[in-house]
């Protein structure tokens, strides 16, 4: 048998995890409905006992996401903010939190508005796209680093090798929302990120099909992480169901060819708006790939691709913004992102609507930004598309 390890991560999106079924041959891993198991004896079974502590379905997807995320174990979670939560809920009452400034708007919500009075926990918000300005803002006191790279949605981007190294300094735990990437594009647990989450609603699920989370703890967490997040989603009961660990499963086979095609894309269509601003009335286009876009070459050290998301400050106000999003067709006015059909949202009166206003400007979610989620359709369909929408002169 083919050593895992040794294989491509296109490989083992696909068999990571997995076997063909030891009853039936099944080359798919069936889906086990099974809410309970039977009891070979007492203390005696075949590894299961509830659904809750363990599926084989869920199972077969937590090892597929633990191997492509370079993890020792994966949790999956019905959604990214319950996986959001569960992590939040290892921690102790009264825990210190250091968290990038420029969160999606659901996490922001956690960190500041749930945990503080359910759990004391106190919040400090940094711009973590400033190394300096985190290192500055931690001490010996400080229980957990919590940032996202590439940010929701204003793409900044953060060194993860660096927070890695500051979050180890004063010994505190280090996460990453990694669900703007993928594990296809960026594993910040090689880089020395303790845990990864990600909502895998977006890229892993890939279809806007289903909403789902994860959780990947690395070997070289702190020790009992992991099994006390194993503890903290079975006590709160957070857990995927087993038809959508299989749907979930099903879609991380086809990552690596979706995001290929997301990124290419996108690049192209980030240069077409990039090379033709005055005639779109942009301000600003915002995209990773692009050499002169802020944090460029930290990208380009750490991803192997700069994603599917483009952000564009739009001149002309509200009134404007609103015709661009009432005039596209084949981008659909919808939140989320990642899905293989594209999508275009107001991130200020949609996704982070629940970011106050002051502190919403502050991280650039102005209200003349637009953000686009490229998806896997034809990039010409799309920039014609686009440019009926825009207008442009
Ligand atoms: C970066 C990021 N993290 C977490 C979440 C929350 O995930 P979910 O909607 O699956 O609960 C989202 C949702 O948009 C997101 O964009």
């Amino acid at each position: 048998m083919t050593k895992l390890n040794q294989l491509r991560f296109e490989t083992r999106a696909i068999h990571a995890g997995q076997e063909p079924d030891p009853l039936t041959g099944a080359v798919v891993t069936p889906i086990v409905h099974a809410s309970t198991f039977v009891q070979d004896g007492i203390g005696k079974n075949r590894g299961y006992l509830y659904a809750r502590s363990a599926n084989p379905t869920r199972l077969t997807v937590e090892r597929c996401l633990a191997d492509l995320e370079g993890a020792e174990m994966a949790f999956a979670f019905p959604t990214g903010l319950s996986a959001a939560a569960t992590i939040l809920e290892a921690l102790d009452a009264g825990a210190h939190i250091v968290a990038h400034d420029d969160l999606y708007g659901g996490i922001y919500r956690l960190l500041n508005d749930v945990r503080p009075r359910s759990a004391g926990h106190k919040v400090t918000l940094v711009d973590f796209t400033d190394v300096d300005a985190v290192a500055a803002a931690v001490d010996d006191k400080t229980d957990l680093l919590w940032f996202e790279t590439p940010s929701n949605p204003t793409l900044g981007i953060v060194d993860i090798a660096k927070i890695a190294q500051i979050a180890k300094g004063c010994r505190a735990i280090s996460v990453c929302d990694n669900t703007f990437a993928s594990p296809y594009l960026q594993r910040p647990i090689e880089l020395g990120i303790d845990v990864v989450m990600h909502s895998a609603t977006k890229f892993l699920s890939g279809h806007s099909d289903l909403l789902a989370g994860v959780v990947a703890v690395s070997a070289t967490a702190p020790d009992g992480l992991c099994e006390r997040i194993k503890l903290m989603q079975n006590a709160t009961g957070a857990v995927l169901s087993a038809p959508d660990s299989s749907l979930l499963l099903r879609s991380i086979k086809t990552l690596p060819v979706r995001m290929d095609r997301h990124c290419q894309n996108a690049s192209q269509i980030a240069e077409h708006l990039r090379e033709n601003m005055d005639a779109y009335g942009l301000a600003t286009v915002r995209y990773p790939g692009l050499p002169d876009n802020p944090g460029h070459a930290i990208a380009a050290k750490q991803m192997s691709g700069f994603g599917a998301i483009i952000t564009l400050n739009v001149l002309g106000g509200l009134n404007r913004v609103e015709q661009v999003l009432k005039h596209c067709d084949l981008f659909h006015f919808a939140v989320s992102l990642g899905g293989v059909e594209s999508l275009i949202q107001h991130p200020a009166s949609l996704t982070h609507k629940t970011v106050p206003k002051d502190k919403r400007d502050a991280a650039g979610v102005t209200d003349d930004l637009i953000r686009l989620s490229v998806g896997i359709e034809d990039a010409g369909d799309l920039i014609a598309d686009l440019q009926r929408a825009f207008h442009p002169v």
